[in-house]
């Protein structure tokens, strides 16, 4: 008798809300990209870079300050390009028909993520785009994380141990993205606080709650997919799957409320 290679159900409800969740995810990240290239692409392209500001920024485009300008276009420009580079690593199918594309990748991904990062670091710190010190260090140690965990991801793919490499690099991607995460929370948080009259403002205990919440998270929930992935247990598979479900919800109207609210009325 032929032995069935399916699966069992509960590993396949926690392979399908994975899934769902990668879906969503991709769907809001493309969205976020698309606003990276057609705003500021577009001043670049046309040179218009006061046409910046016609978005509220922390500090954004100030004439004559050719440093500062330099640094915040490239850090936003670049994003655009590891919110990209990321979320073609994670394609199984894209992984597997060009596995050398995925090697380089793989390294621009890691070496942009880098990049980003510390013109972020600048911006914050050096330039003095800050929104409130709660936010101010929830970012930084968001960056100092996707420092670390880039690290990692790169020595473990050297070293050729892709348990390990897989892990750090989930980890880093989810840590790259926790900009994104923060936009589509600040939708989500919009959404269910505004009817109960809570306001969110920089300084804010509801914005310091987002902004550490954009990337601790989606950390933790990583951290629970893992132990599920080698749980035995059937019903914690399932748990897991069904709380994958309900986050792929999430980041679909936190995705389509940033996109109809905060990306698209500046294009
Ligand atoms: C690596 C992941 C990161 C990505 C993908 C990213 C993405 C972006 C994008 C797209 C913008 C433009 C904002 C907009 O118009 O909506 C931006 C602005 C900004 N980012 Fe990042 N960022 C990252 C990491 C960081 C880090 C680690 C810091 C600080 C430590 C930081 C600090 C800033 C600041 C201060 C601004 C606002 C500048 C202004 O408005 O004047 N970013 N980021």
């Amino acid at each position: 008798m032929k032995a069935s290679l399916r699966p069992p159900l509960p590993s396949r409800i926690l392979s399908a809300g994975a899934t769902l969740w990668f879906v969503t995810a991709t769907l809001g990240q493309l969205a976020f990209v698309a606003f990276i290239v057609a705003f500021f692409g577009g001043a670049l392209a046309t040179g218009d870079l006061a046409g910046l500001n016609a978005k509220p920024h922390v500090t954004g485009y100030v004439p004559g300050d050719l440093v500062g300008n330099t640094q915040f276009l490239g850090h936003a420009v670049l994003a655009g390009l590891v919110t990209f580079a990321g979320l073609w690593q994670l394609v199984p199918a894209l992984r597997r028909r060009w596995p050398a594309a995925h090697r380089w990748n793989g390294r621009l991904f890691l070496a942009v993520a880098l990049v980003v990062t510390l013109t972020g670091f600048w911006l914050v710190w050096v330039r003095g785009s800050r929104l409130g010190l709660g936010s101010d260090v929830s970012i930084s140690l968001n960056g100092l994380l996707i420092v670390v965990f880039a690290v990692l991801a790169w020595r473990s793919a050297v070293r050729r141990d892709f348990t390990a490499h897989r892990r750090h690099a989930l980890r880093a991607w989810l840590l790259v993205n926790g900009v994104w995460f923060l936009r589509i929370g600040i939708m989500l948080a919009g959404l269910l606080l505004t009817p109960l009259g809570i306001r969110i403002d920089y300084q804010g205990p509801a914005f310091i709650g987002v902004s550490v919440a954009s990337w601790l998270l989606p950390l933790a929930v990583l951290e629970l997919y893992f132990r599920a992935e080698r749980s035995r247990r059937a019903w914690t598979k399932t748990a897991m799957g069904i709380v994958l479900g309900v986050a792929a919800l999430a980041t679909l109207a936190g995705s389509l409320a940033a996109a109809a609210f905060m990306w698209w009325p500046v294009l």
